[in-house]
């Protein structure tokens, strides 16, 4: 009752997939905070407001993106509108970085986090250090740069360097809110498929 696992880790380090089996398997909800900056990222773009910009705030004050978290995968709701399939376009993968370096953006993605009812597991940058350092169990998944581009090249249109050099260069955007919890157990992904990784979590929280 009341239980939170954190899954943080790098860009395309697999924390979607493998928090939404961990979830599964533990028959609770999966949160994905990545989304929500995603999504605080296209209210940008779409008021074509200059990267970044701190009055994208207005724009989220007059209409919130709402986080549903499920375990099979986690929607966001614009008023009627389900922004979900545009979230990872391109121009959001490049232009998430600047809003997510904006304190007052993430302490509006803190405050939609911490109003949701545990239990659940939470993945993003800094789940298990910033926003729920009491969770019972902190994971942080790691992987050589090549082996997230191959992953992440499935789902999106540029070639594999194009696709490595744009996540190494948003994980050193990121650097700031991407430390691993001195608490976490880090898991190395690189040779582990989603669900070796998932049983081994699942093992470590049941123990
Ligand atoms: O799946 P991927 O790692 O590519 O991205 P994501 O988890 O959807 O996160 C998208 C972006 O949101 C990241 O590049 C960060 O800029 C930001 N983010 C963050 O700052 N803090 C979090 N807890 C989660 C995401």
């Amino acid at each position: 009752l009341g239980v939170i696992i954190t899954i943080d880790g790098v860009a395309a380090s697999g924390k979607s997939t493998v928090a939404s089996g961990v979830a599964r398997a533990l028959g609770v909800p999966y949160v994905s905070s990545g989304l929500l900056y995603r999504a605080v990222t296209l209210c940008g773009l779409e008021a074509e407001l200059p990267g970044g910009d701190l009055r994208v705030l207005d724009c989220l004050q007059a209409q919130p993106p709402r986080l549903q978290p499920h375990a099979e995968g986690n929607r966001v709701q614009l008023g009627e509108r389900d922004l979900t399939e545009d979230l990872h376009a391109t121009r959001v993968d490049e232009g998430v970085s600047a809003y997510a370096a904006l304190p007052q953006v993430r302490a509006w993605v803190d405050e939609q986090l911490r109003a949701l009812p545990a239990p659940f597991v939470a993945e993003g940058r800094d789940m298990g250090t910033n926003v729920f350092p009491q969770a019972q169990a902190k994971f942080y998944l790691t992987a050589h740069p090549r082996v997230r581009a191959e992953r992440r090249s499935a789902e999106r249109p540029e070639d594999l360097d194009a696709i490595e050099a744009a996540l190494v260069e948003r994980d050193t955007r990121d650097a700031a809110q991407s430390l691993p919890a001195a608490d976490a157990l880090v898991i190395d992904t690189g040779e582990l498929t989603a669900q070796e990784v998932i049983d081994r979590i699942v093992a470590e929280v049941r123990s």
